[in-house]
């Protein structure tokens, strides 16, 4: 285990992980359970639930750590559900929320925009991590601790054209955020927004609708990040000790310095 995880702060501590099922959201998973945390991971796709759940395990048992995986099928999307998790969760004395769910579906400009399209997006990546904030801050204000920590992007930061919807949710993630810490500053919960640029899951291929020459291309002659650096970060910043709260972090491959400049090679 690298050095910067060599500490016992997240031993039998359970963090609760939105789409665990592919991409950071998985690697995440992994490296938390290396890290000794007990997991509850979430996304619609069970099968690869199961995938990651055994992945962890075995990344648990690697670093001699004694975990608990729990899995659950749910769709983010669904109000409902998500109201139903803490009651559900609440055994597990979660400590930590990765609000990691979400992703972009299209590159089309203003005006060719699906509805369903901004439907899917502005509820994935916005609307539900908002809820799930509303539904675990109640728990996290009883136990006057807690960590929230949210996905959001480089999308967040700079508005690029075929971006608009996914670029205007995550502006709002993160000014959600930032509302979010001022208001639980007298609190011991932390709130913490982690903003990739690229990294090479399978978000693009999702964004290109299963187009995946055209989602190899976003990545045509650079390092691109993967998944592992942004899970990497992710348990760091829930590692710090407890006066410690990681406000933001904005990471970029060093080949990428904005949504257009890239240093391509070839
Ligand atoms: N890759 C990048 O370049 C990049 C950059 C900045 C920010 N991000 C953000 O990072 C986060 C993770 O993306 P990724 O790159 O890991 O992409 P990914 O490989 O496509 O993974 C997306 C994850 O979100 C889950 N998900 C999507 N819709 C969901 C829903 N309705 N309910 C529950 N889970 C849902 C998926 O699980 P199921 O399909 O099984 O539900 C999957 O586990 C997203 O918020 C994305 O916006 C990505
Ligand atoms: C990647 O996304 C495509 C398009 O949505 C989907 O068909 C495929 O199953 C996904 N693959 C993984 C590994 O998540």
């Amino acid at each position: 285990m690298p050095s910067l995880f060599n500490t016992t702060r997240l031993q039998g501590k359970t963090v609760v992980v939105t789409g665990a099922s592919a991409g950071i959201g998985a690697a995440t998973a992994v490296l938390f359970a290396k890290a000794g945390a007990n997991l509850v991971l979430l996304a619609r796709r069970q099968n690869l639930l199961d995938e990651v759940k055994a992945a962890a395990e075995a990344g648990a048992a690697e670093f001699g750590q004694k975990i608990s995986v729990v899995t659950k099928t749910l769709d983010v999307n669904d109000r409902q559900a998500v109201d139903n998790l803490v009651p559900e969760l609440k055994a597990a004395g979660v400590k930590s929320l990765v609000n990691n769910a979400g992703g972009a579906i299209g590159v089309e400009k203003a005006g060719d925009i699906a509805l369903a399209d901004i439907d899917f997006m502005i509820n994935t990546n916005l609307v539900s991590l908002i809820q799930l904030t509303q539904v675990f801050l109640a728990e996290f204000k009883a136990q006057d601790s807690g960590h929230i920590i949210n996905i959001g992007s480089l999308a967040g930061r700079e508005a690029y054209v075929g971006g608009s919807i996914y670029c205007a949710v995550k502006h709002a993630v993160r000014a959600f955020t930032t509302s979010v810490r001022k208001e639980v500053v007298a609190t011991g919960i932390r709130v913490t927004e982690v903003a990739p640029g690229a990294v090479e899951t399978n978000f693009s291929v999702v964004r290109f609708r299963g187009d995946e020459a055209a989602a190899k291309n976003v990545y045509k002659g650079i390092e691109p990040l993967v998944a592992e650096d942004i899970a990497e970060e992710i348990v760091w910043v829930a590692g710090r000790p407890a006066h410690v709260q990681i406000a933001e972090l904005f990471i970029l491959p060093t080949a990428q310095a904005s949504a257009t400049i890239f240093g391509r090679k070839e």
